[in-house]
């Protein structure tokens, strides 16, 4: 078949804009069919550009040209030039205004990007290049203008209108209508523009600044959930005093607002005084959301708020520099929950996630690097790598700077860069300058993909008390980077000695031993070699403690010794890696082995961590908790689905019912404590004694079944809830998973009105591990409360039985793969964002055997033969099949 393949924008022909835009004008008067929009731009020839033939090229898509007029004449069809994705302005003077007036449909936009329509109200999403679906312009990042909008609307359907920046006066028109002026005094490019319309309500707080500014700050719902917005604006307030305590950076405008809306394809948006987000990372009380929910938020927000100063102050040049935003954006939000919760815990979870998103896609034919060198389309990359690992990347320069020196360079950065729109390497110059250390090796992770491998060995040589570490570096060739080359590696150490203790780490050469502790290792040969002296006794090694490094740590440890520094080590971090390392081993083996019986060594170490009455429960829950099937299934060179589920089921169900006194007592005592509260301590105990009561059903435990039912019952908070409703829904026995449908049943009573929590009615179902899910996914797609526009439902359904039931989805009949070929082919018309996303657990199909891997295959196939196919999804699938 004949298809014109999209054209790929490559990081290497970047130029600068031939022109600027000083100042825009925009005045829309909004309506759900048809909005009308005015623009005014003031344009300049940019000096700093190339001269063309001096046409103006302007991005516009979905565009209905009504007007366009040059310094106040209307231009004649001769004089521009109308395509399908811009407008072409022939021969413009060096300066000039150009005025158009475009004509667009919010109602149809189901791609949402640009305007569009969200229940009641109308509300924009413009990164990456959605504001070219809304008027004519240079939809580029590195173009920065100076916004006034005015927004004119029926008062009825449309009271609140906002805009970024700040109020600007309002007035009644004749016919009626009321008109509201905004202005932002910030140059921004147009990614950040926001409108949103509404009939809302706005939950207010008020923040002072360090110099002493009131700033309001509002939150506007749909009316009726004025009681959800308590957290989201807590952790708004904390996170404007965090900015200014730990980066001195201060809010800038006059107001703040955010607006939660129910369709976003995303997250949530950073656009200038005015972020739009997703209602999950807003609405929440203890009734509807679990601490995972609060916490997402308090993070969500936190992340878009800070994106102020890292992102709109200072914004990315072109879209190959996105991680310059995100990466260090992220990174600041994982330090402010790490700084308002627990640190090591947060650190848990943040290596968690990392491990299952970003290490398989940097070993799969998506892989990138944290800043890549082309794209098809750029939606396709808001990815783990570009703000997962990025963070990563900007983490090890910060401990490599130390917090004083890391400091001085941000407020280097801020100083230097205030204003402008720059790249990844102008961060990392400011790195260099303020930390006064060499990056230029360091830079390397910005442009080469894949994880990089760490091979170590050792030896101890009693004698003189000395011992060896030697340490190779490797990483796997990716899609157009056959080879790699070295990167400059921070590897932190601790020895352990016989009692558990720290040992000082002193390195041949050094006259003194240090305090005893970590060693920050710098590995940039592709083999280095490590002399420790002083070593009276063999140590065990801890490496890479605090997940110093976004890489794949191999050290031949034997069961003995994971236990041990799952007991002992200094690392909170390295304990974790340790129990999931050991329960890791466990588990391949019993597949290995084709066998469900469980090491009693290993039942011995999950009782000793058990018994610990002084461990914190947060990060004890995070020990005790096994590997996914999903992690599980990537350590494997062929992923065994059926293998892994069935040693993991059996490997719950032993230590339910070898360890069932221990984990009833850790139960009890986590539910002694009486009332609700979201603090680090109470959250612990949640997911402690939640875990405790799942192991407990798995193995069919009588008394654990019915503490189920009864918390179930108690409908105490959603945390409780779920768990709960989870556990009886993958009981062993017929008749407790009868009660769980019975509680299902009730729990879609009670919460068919709120959209959030009956997004997890259908999440729950769709990750069952029971045989008849797929069948019951299918029905749910008739569900009256199922809809293919609403981005939230499409996850929680087809999202979560895809991405989230591995043993389902990769059935062998291929039944999953073909529901997912048919779901991805439905959505690509309507919202190719959410389609591409779905996609991913089908780009993984070379990592299974030959039966799955040929009906993956197929699917992929099939979708590329379809004509009309987006982008976004063509783009992945055909690197998929590359
Ligand atoms: N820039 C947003 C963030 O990370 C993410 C986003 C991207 C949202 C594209 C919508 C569209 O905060
Ligand atoms: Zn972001």
């Amino acid at each position: 078949m004949y298809r014109t393949t999209p054209p790929v924008t490559r990081l290497s022909d970047y130029q600068p804009p031939e022109f600027l835009i000083d100042d825009v004008s925009l005045r829309l008067e909004l309506d759900a069919e048809q909005t009308a929009v005015d623009a005014e731009l003031s344009l300049r020839r940019n000096p700093a550009a190339t001269r063309g033939n001096g046409d103006l090229r302007l991005d516009g898509e979905h565009l209905a040209l009504e007007a366009i007029s040059l310094n106040g004449r209307a231009l004649t069809p001769a004089e521009y030039q109308l395509e399908d994705d811009h407008l072409l302005v022939h021969r413009v003077p060096d300066r000039c205004r150009l005025q158009t007036r475009v004509r667009i449909n919010p109602a149809e936009n189901t791609a949402l990007e640009g305007l569009y329509v969200s229940g009641g109200m109308l509300c924009t999403q413009c990164e990456a290049e959605g504001f070219r679906r809304i008027t004519y312009f240079l939809d580029r990042p590195d173009v920065m203008a100076r916004f006034r909008v005015s927004l004119v609307a029926d008062p009825a359907r449309y009271p609140v209108l906002l805009s970024n920046g700040n109020p600007a006066g309002e007035e009644t028109l004749a016919d009626g209508r009321r008109c509201v002026h905004w202005e932002d005094p910030f140059p921004k490019p147009s990614y950040l523009f926001a409108i949103v319309a509404g009939d809302l309500v706005a939950v207010e707080d008020r923040f002072t600044t360090a110099s002493g500014r009131a700033i309001p700050l509002c939150i506007y719902v749909e009316p009726g959930n004025e009681d959800k917005c308590d957290h989201a604006m807590r952790s708004l307030i904390k996170a404007m005093r965090w900015d200014e305590e730990r980066y001195g950076r201060e809010y800038d405008l006059d107001v703040f607002n955010i607006v939660a809306v129910s369709h976003f394809n995303m997250g949530a948006m950073e656009n200038k005084g005015l972020n739009v987000f997703n209602a999950k990372y807003i609405l929440a009380r203890p009734e509807t959301a679990t601490d995972a929910d609060f916490a997402g938020i308090e993070g969500v927000v936190a992340h878009e708020y800070f994106h102020n100063w890292t992102g709109n102050r200072i914004t990315c040049r072109d879209w190959f520099q996105l991680s310059l935003k995100e990466g260090l954006t992220v990174y600041r939000d994982q330090e402010f929950s790490a700084d308002m919760g627990s640190r090591g815990v947060k650190r848990i979870e943040d290596v968690r996630l990392l491990r299952a998103r970003q290490f398989p896609e940097d070993s799969g034919p998506m892989a990138h690097p944290v800043r890549p060198d082309s794209y098809i389309e750029i939606n396709n990359f808001y990815t783990a790598t570009v703000y997962e690992k990025g963070a990563e990347v900007v983490r090890m320069q910060a401990n490599l700077l130390g917090p004083e020196r890391f400091r001085k360079a941000t407020d280097l950065y801020f100083e230097r860069f205030d204003g402008q729109a720059v790249t990844t390497d102008d961060f990392v110059a400011c790195m260099e300058e303020g930390g006064g250390i060499d990056l230029t090796q360091f830079r390397r992770w910005y442009s080469q993909a894949g994880t990089p491998q760490l091979d170590c060995e050792d030896d101890y040589d009693a004698a003189t008390g000395t011992y060896r570490l030697e340490v190779r570096q490797h990483t796997p060739s990716t899609p157009g980077q056959p080879e790699k080359q070295p990167l400059h590696i921070p590897l932190a150490l601790g020895l352990v000695d016989a009692e558990g203790r720290d040992m000082p780490v002193q390195l041949a050469g050094e006259s003194q031993p240090p305090a005893p502790g970590t060693r920050i290792l710098a590995l940039r040969q592709p083999v280095e070699r490590f002399e420790i002296l002083g070593c009276a006794t063999r140590p065990v090694p801890s490496l890479l403690r605090g997940f110093s490094a976004p890489v794949q740590l191999c050290y031949p440890y034997t069961e003995e010794q994971l236990s041990f520094l799952m007991a002992h080590d200094s690392d909170g971090f390295n304990r974790w890696d340790a129990a999931q390392t050991l329960a890791q081993r466990v588990l391949l083996a019993m597949v290995d082995d084709a066998t469900t019986a469980v090491p009693a060594s290993f039942l011995d170490a999950f009782r000793e961590a058990l018994q610990d009455e002084t461990a914190d429960p947060a990060l004890l829950a995070e020990v005790l908790t096994l590997p996914s099937e999903g992690y599980l299934g990537e350590q494997m060179t062929v992923v065994d689905v059926d293998g892994i589920h069935r040693v993991r089921q059996a490997l719950a169900a032993a230590i339910g019912s070898g360890l069932a006194a221990e984990l009833q007592a850790v139960y009890a005592r986590t539910r002694s404590e009486e009332g609700f509260d979201l603090s680090h301590a109470a959250m612990g105990r949640r997911a402690l004694g939640n875990l405790c009561l799942a192991y407990l059903v798995r193995a069919g435990d009588a008394q654990g079944l019915e503490q189920a039912q009864r918390q179930f019952d108690g409908q105490a908070n959603m945390t409780d809830v779920i768990a709960a409703l989870r556990t009886l829904l993958e009981a062993p026995d017929a008749e407790t998973a009868a009660a769980g449908e019975q509680a299902l049943a009730g729990f879609y009573e009670r919460w068919a009105d709120e959209p959030l929590v009956l997004d997890k009615w259908f999440a729950l179902q769709a990750q069952s591990s029971r045989p008849d899910t797929l069948a019951r996914v299918e029905r749910l797609l008739e569900h009256p409360a199922f809809s293919l526009t609403n981005p939230n439902r499409v996850r929680a359904l087809i999202g979560a039985f895809a991405s989230g039931n591995p043993v389902r989805f990769h059935a062998a009949d291929g039944g999953g793969y073909r529901f997912l070929g048919d779901r991805i082919l439905e959505l690509d018309p309507l919202n190719p964002q959410i389609a591409s996303r779905l996609l991913y657990p089908m780009t993984r199909w070379r990592r299974y055997d030959a039966g799955r891997q040929q009906q993956m295959r197929a699917q992929l196939e099939r979708i590329l033969e379809v004509e009309g196919l987006s982008n976004d999804v063509y783009e992945v699938v055909s690197k998929s099949l590359e």
